[in-house]
């Protein structure tokens, strides 16, 4: 057993389903607290459209501050209808507590689990050698971030791809770094072929792979990274990728994994703390009805015990425990299939703690 420690954690619950499965990974949370006699101290703060609603801003300072002083952010989604006609969008709150974090790497992980080929798009033959793929995403830089320009008659509008050699380099050892725990095998995405920024982009990646002597680099264009993805999942072991292409790469590869509502993510920068979130979004259509499958929330607080408090056996305890409720045929709806046991956010997430 590990020695006792004390996390204080801030929770962004944010909006739609955000609530009921970041209270669901609390469930599970305090179940590892009480197990291996650690103390985790939440603090609740404002983010997305709540903090419109009861500031006036997607991401008040306050939400800022609190998120700095704390050992790492759990978070649940933001966003919603309600909010889309808004001066700030609840998503500009993500992009900035992203900032100001300075959370450059997001690593997003897609497993396909044995329990769950039934709930991928791909056949079974395409599935025959697995999924087991980390999409390394650049999360501070790119298109996300760049210059916006809109004419003032409203007849164009202009986004700014930018990407600095330093910006590269420090992602791409994350990624090489990534890949050296794993199967030692990077793909680099981008759009070479087109874009000035990604012919800079594939420059500093085979600078760096020098410094992994290792490491297998190979360069992908993104349009043909989305078909190998769809045709040979298999091939795959580390992407490492802008922020856009990251972005919709990882939405990807996590419906080849069965459902996007099992897929964690972690974003890290220069310190230990780091913030973790599903990698999907706030489901305003099934929010407030104990629909929503808080396992992906679950697996991302498991990250932030491995990734930012160094609790592996913690870790591994959360994600057996999702293993074991899963091979007991318990499923939310999204990943639910005949002849199992439909449950809710809720019992599901209750489940997973008393396998802890
Ligand atoms: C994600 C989301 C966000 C992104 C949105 C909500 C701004 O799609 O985390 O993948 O594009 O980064
Ligand atoms: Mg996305």
């Amino acid at each position: 057993m590990t020695k006792m420690s004390e996390f204080n954690i801030a929770l962004i619950k944010g909006d739609g389903i955000g609530p009921e499965i970041v209270n669901g990974a609390v469930t599970v949370l305090d179940a590892v607290a009480e197990k291996y006699g650690h103390k985790f101290n939440y603090t609740d703060v404002l983010m997305g459209g709540c903090a419109i609603d009861a500031t006036g801003v997607p991401l008040p300072q306050e939400t800022i501050d609190i998120c700095k002083a704390s050992d790492s952010v759990l978070l649940g989604a933001v966003g919603g209808p309600k909010w889309d006609n808004c001066p700030q969008r609840p998503e500009k709150g993500l992009l900035g507590i992203r900032k100001a974090l300075g959370l450059y790497s997001n690593l997003r992980p897609s497993i396909l689990k044995p329990q769950l080929k039934d709930a991928s798009p791909l056949k079974d033959e395409k599935l025959k050698n697995g999924l087991n793929v980390m999409v390394v995403r650049e999360l501070t830089g790119g298109i996300y971030f760049g210059e916006r320009k809109n004419a003032e008659d409203g007849s164009w509008a202009s986004d700014e791809e930018r990407y600095s050699v330093e910006e590269v380099k420090r992602i791409g050892k994350i990624a090489f770094e990534t890949a050296m725990l794993r199967d030692k095998r990077v793909v680099s995405v981008d759009k070479a072929n087109v874009l000035d920024s990604s012919k800079l982009w594939r420059r500093t990646m085979d600078e760096l792979a020098k410094e992994y002597p290792e490491v297998t680099l190979s360069h992908m264009y993104v349009d043909n990274a989305a078909m190998q993805l769809a045709i040979n999942p298999a091939q795959f072991d580390v992407i490492c990728t802008s922020n856009i292409f990251g972005d919709i790469l990882s939405d990807l590869s996590s419906a080849i994994a069965g459902s996007i509502g099992m897929l964690p993510s972690a974003s890290l920068g220069a310190s230990k703390c780091g913030m973790y979130e599903p990698i999907h979004g706030s489901a305003p259509d099934i929010a407030g009805q104990d629909k929503a499958n808080p396992i992906a929330t679950i697996v991302s607080a498991a990250m932030m015990l491995e990734m930012s408090f160094g609790l592996i056996d913690e870790a591994k305890a959360i994600n057996d425990a999702v293993d074991k409720v899963l091979n007991m045929d318990y499923r939310t709806p999204d990943i639910y299939s005949e002849g199992m046991k439909k449950v809710g956010c809720k019992e599901m997430a209750a489940l997973i703690a008393k396998n802890i």
